[in-house]
């Protein structure tokens, strides 16, 4: 039997993303965590909180924190949360230049620290932030991930089974596209214990659905006030960190790099993936109908005004 490896996860940015990350990774014993954000001070007083919450949480991974980005060497999976939440009244476009200027300087260190690992952005505006991370990072697409789908899924998973008062484990979804107003949730892929919810509810519920699916995030903005979600965007991170860690082969909604797929070429999307050791292993194409084709792309054209915007601004 051979010795199992412990792996290491570096989560950039100690805030409410980030350290919910470091948490969720040291709960499931995923692997040690370094904490990392450029405000003195922060993840190391998180990370040693974290710390001396593991003997009464029983788990003997560590975290430790930092804001030197030597001490990420050798990390295995990267997780980047970095940068500036939405605020209220605030279009993800409007972070473009103050979180793609933070992505680059990031991933520059990525790049001397870690070259090795595979990285999983999460900073919004998604889609443009982790096409902007691939760029940079020069790191083959499959190693360079967005976290979107799996969080919208989520929420959409979540709706369902509040609809229908029924485990939220039932309830399987697969929600493509861009992270925002324009993703494409699919109904016809939803499903409560292999039924299809076109079978379960009537079409307005499911279209209600659909709508706060698509709102997600908003929603919970217009709740707090002041930042974000961050506890399902932080585990819907580590669920692609531990389906990549542990060859897990996971089939989940990522933010991947397409070349030709949904007619789709040189952008980050959401779109299936398998996911395990080597990253993105294999993107799903579904069949879909000519309504949803026609909000992919207009996805698309999104993202593509972002990329746009970011080169325009030099940042790319
Ligand atoms: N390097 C490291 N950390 C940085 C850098 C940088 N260059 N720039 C900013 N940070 C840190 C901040 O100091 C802060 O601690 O990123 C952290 C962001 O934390 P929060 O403000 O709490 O934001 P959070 O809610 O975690 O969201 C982070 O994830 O879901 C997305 O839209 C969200 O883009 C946002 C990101």
């Amino acid at each position: 039997m051979g010795i199992a490896k412990r792996f290491k996860i570096a989560s950039i940015g100690a805030g409410n993303v980030g350290a919910s990350v470091a948490q969720y990774c040291v709960e499931l014993d995923l692997g040690d965590v370094v904490l990392t954000d450029i405000v003195e001070g922060l993840p190391q007083g998180k990370a040693l909180d974290l710390t001396e919450a593991g003997p009464i949480r029983g788990y003997s991974s560590q975290c430790v924190g930092t804001n030197d980005y030597k001490d990420i060497a050798g990390a295995d999976v990267v997780v980047v949360t970095a940068g500036l939440p939405r605020k209220p009244g605030m279009t993800r476009l409007d972070l473009l230049e103050k979180n793609g200027n933070i992505i680059s300087g990031i991933c520059e260190n990525i790049k001397k620290h870690a070259p090795d690992s595979t990285v999983i952005i999460v900073t919004n505006p998604l889609d443009v932030m982790v096409y902007l991370a691939y760029k940079k990072l020069g790191f083959p697409p499959n190693r360079v991930i967005g976290m979107a789908g799996c969080l919208d899924s989520a929420r959409m998973r979540s709706f369902v089974a509040m609809e229908l008062g029924v485990s939220m484990k039932n309830v399987d979804t697969m929600v493509l596209g861009s992270h925002g107003d324009d993703m494409v949730p699919l109904p016809h892929y939803t499903t409560v214990s292999g039924i299809p919810i076109t079978k379960l509810l009537p079409q307005e519920r499911i279209d209600a659905i659909v709508d706060r699916t698509r709102k997600g995030g908003g929603e919970i903005v217009a709740l707090l006030k002041t930042g974000s979600a961050f506890y399902a965007p932080a585990a819907s991170a580590v669920r692609m960190a531990q389906a990549v860690l542990k060859d897990e082969k996971q089939l989940l909604p990522c933010a991947a790099y397409l070349n030709g797929q949904y007619g789709l070429s040189d952008i980050y999307m959401g779109v299936p993936c398998v996911l395990g050791r080597e990253g993105v292993e294999k993107v799903l194409e579904l069949e879909i109908s000519e309504a949803d084709t026609k909000s992919l792309h207009k996805s698309a054209e999104e993202v593509r005004t972002g990329i746009k915007g970011l080169q325009e601004l030099g940042v790319l």
